[in-house]
């Protein structure tokens, strides 16, 4: 690994797949070992593992555990369906497994599905590599950035898409330092993005998400930069919750807004951001605090986990393909289709 990424969240020796247990994350180096295609969907479900990308991956090594498994076709199938029922918005589930399911059409083995699996894997990581040069190029040294959510080495196969750019521009000296959105309620951004980047030795400030307005109107900041779970034909961009307000904000204090995500976040069958299934999470994530109840028993809470920044909003979306600015259902299509 190289200076600046040295943090995996999966891990596949040949008959098992390996996950840093992100619930656990920062106190704790906790490694679950998944034998079973249906270790792997409840491992994505109970976001053990989590971000868009990572999910993708972690789904396609469920399919070569079915696979190995399995004593006949039809039985891994039903575990492609249960691997699809664990999480709804992030697209690259879909895709990955959808490549997958191509591969078993083709009449593919376990070896073969094991051969697709890794590919998706290294494919991921190159895409990020290629992001963290493309993103890089369009900041001008000098400023600080803030992130949302954690969309790094942990979110993805390795080196991330919003952090991966982040790491590309710190390595090139151009950002000065990291503000990192706590992220409620899973706090991926305090437990998660501000371990990996003290990991790395990229400087970073935590802040909770009220503190963006305040921070963006000190000039501080030159780019909002984050990742994505599913982008539409016409670029509205699925993110999570919180993302939108930020969009806004940054506009509003003419601070630029980039979305960094590989083409596998792309899903150009749906036209609008609107059709976009968005996944309600438990009450209890927002009425209690690692167990600790800190709302009123009874009161009801509304856990959306992902929101939709309009394209609009976006001043660059940057893929592996290369880089959209203003997008709009065209440029999507132009560099996608
Ligand atoms: O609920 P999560 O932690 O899976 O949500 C993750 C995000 O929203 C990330 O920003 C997104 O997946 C992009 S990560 C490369």
């Amino acid at each position: 690994m190289q200076q600046f990424d040295t943090v995996r969240a999966l891990r596949w020796t040949g008959t098992t797949l390996e996950l840093l247990d992100q619930r656990r994350l920062p106190h704790e180096r906790v490694v679950l070992k998944c034998t079973r295609a249906q270790n792997v969907a409840e491992a994505i479900r109970d976001m053990v593992v989590r971000g868009a990308p990572a999910i993708g991956v972690a789904a396609a090594f469920g399919v070569v555990l079915a696979a190995q498994h399995a004593t006949d076709v039809a039985r891994i199938r039903i575990e492609i369906q249960k691997l699809a029922e664990s999480r709804p918005t992030a697209v690259n589930l879909f895709w990955a497994l959808e490549r997958m399911g191509k591969v078993l059409d083709a009449g593919g083995d376990a070896v073969r599905l094991e051969q697709e699996a890794l590919s998706i894997e290294t494919e991921d990581i190159a895409a990020n590599r290629r992001m963290g040069e493309l993103g890089a190029t369009l900041i001008e040294p000098g400023l600080a950035v803030l992130t949302h959510c954690n969309t790094g080495s942990l979110a993805t196969a390795g080196y991330g898409t919003a952090l991966g750019v982040i790491r590309s521009a710190y390595a090139q000296q151009r950002i000065t330092q990291v503000f990192a959105d706590e992220t409620r309620p899973w706090l991926q951004g305090a437990r998660l993005t501000a371990w990996e980047l003290q990991q790395d030795g990229i400087p970073v400030t935590l802040q909770c998400e009220g503190a963006a307005a305040s921070l963006l109107r000190t000039g501080q900041v030159g780019w909002v930069i984050v990742g994505a779970d599913r982008i539409t034909a016409n670029g509205d961009t699925a993110n999570k919750i919180g993302t939108y307000g930020l969009a806004i904000l940054a506009r509003h204090h003419g601070v630029k807004f980039m979305v960094v995500a590989p083409s596998s976040t792309f899903d150009l069958s749906l036209a609008h951001g609107n059709l976009i299934p968005i996944e309600t999470r438990p009450m209890s994530e927002i009425t209690s605090l690692a167990g600790v109840p800190i709302a009123p028993a009874g009161v009801a809470a509304w856990n959306p986990s992902f929101d939709v920044t309009p394209a609009d909003l976006i001043d660059a979306i940057v893929t592996e393909r290369g880089v959209i600015e203003q997008p709009t259902a065209d440029a999507v299509r132009a560099l996608l289709a």
